[in-house]
């Protein structure tokens, strides 16, 4: 990436305007955490209700001390090892950590991405970047510049394009804000890396919306309608509906390659059945089925571990008060 570019970028967000900034997770909209005129651009771009706090991102895990009031040992543990990466930690906030970043809650979400472009920007910024994926309010999570553009295009002077994200999902949200460590949203860090660092992690199943304000039920939704597809469900014939799934599996039983072939299109993100895979393609695939027009989308669930529960979990939210016809 050009550095003429950055430098722009670094004067837009100065001046208190916001850019498409590429991480390793999403897609960010990015705009001066110190600056409550550009956070108010943010919430106005994306259409996003006050109450959904931002995640301030930082260059280093040093710099991130500037933001934080405490940092305890296991929040640090797992920091040393996952930063910089897909991980964003809820610790107490240092007072200069303006309300509308935080919702007014006394703690706030940080992180330290680990896409060259973010550190580059970050580095030349100097400061913190509050980012929430860079989509309207609820609606799919881009994982492409061009998404951004395609969504946000006019609103938005800069994008800069690092490429498709490698991990194609969210960070995964670690609060320490108790004594025992809660995962508040999966991600594309998984349970299975981050127990060996630091032991048990809890889950609150139904947090308080409050609490882990992203936890909302309806998200990440195409406009078409998405249904989480059951054995016991019939496809209609007649009716134009996609498939998205992790893989129909060659060796599988006859009905099951057959069933494949009733759907209008198909998303299989994993011939190979890859957890990582599927995630990188994820809200790309949706992105697409959403364009084609469909009278329907099934998506088949993941299986229940790794990478898994963050797909489910997307899933669920998608299909959210949704039926397929
Ligand atoms: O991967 C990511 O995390 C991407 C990239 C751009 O870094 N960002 C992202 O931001 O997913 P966003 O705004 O879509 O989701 C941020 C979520 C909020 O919805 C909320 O659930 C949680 O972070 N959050 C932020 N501050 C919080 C706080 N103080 N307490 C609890 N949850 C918080
Ligand atoms: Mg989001």
């Amino acid at each position: 990436m050009p550095q003429q570019i950055i430098q722009e970028a670094v004067a837009v967000l100065r001046a208190g305007e916001v850019v498409g900034m590429p991480t390793e997770t999403v897609y960010g909209l990015a705009g001066d955490a110190r600056n409550p005129s550009a956070l108010a651009r943010i919430y106005a771009i994306k259409q996003r209700p006050e109450f959904d706090p931002l995640i301030l991102h930082a260059a280093t895990f040093e710099k991130v001390f500037e933001a934080v009031d405490t940092f305890p040992q296991k929040a640090r543990a797992l920091a040393e090892v996952f930063w910089p990466g897909p991980l964003t930690l809820i610790l107490p906030k240092k007072s200069w950590v303006p309300d509308l970043a935080t919702s007014g809650l006394p703690s706030v979400a940080v992180r330290v991405p680990a896409h060259p472009v973010a550190q580059t920007l970050l580095r030349k910024f100097d400061g913190f970047l509050a980012a929430p994926s860079a989509n309207k309010f609820g609606r799919i999570s881009p994982t492409t510049a061009g998404a951004v553009r395609a969504e946000l295009g006019g609103e938005v002077p800069i994008v800069l394009d690092g490429g498709p994200c490698s991990c194609g999902i969210e960070s995964t949200i670690v609060s320490f804000l108790e004594p025992e460590p809660r995962v508040l949203r999966w991600g594309a860090l998984t349970l299975e890396q981050m127990e060996p660092v630091i032991g048990r992690i809890a889950f609150q199943e139904k947090a308080d919306p409050r609490l882990a304000p992203g936890n909302i039920a309806s998200h990440y939704a195409p406009r078409t309608p998405l249904k989480l597809w059951q054995e016991t469900d019939p496809v209609e014939t007649g009716l134009r509906i996609g498939l998205l799934a992790l893989r129909v599996r060659p060796m599988d039983t006859p009905q099951r390659v057959g069933f494949a072939k009733r759907f209008h299109a198909l998303r299989l993100l994993s011939p190979g059945g890859d957890l990582e895979e599927a995630a990188a393609r994820f809200f790309q695939a949706l992105r697409e089925l959403d364009a084609l027009g469909l009278d329907g989308i099934y998506a088949v669930p993941f299986p229940e571990h790794g990478l898994g529960r963050a797909l489910n979990d997307r899933l669920c939210r998608a299909a959210h008060g949704t039926r397929v016809p």
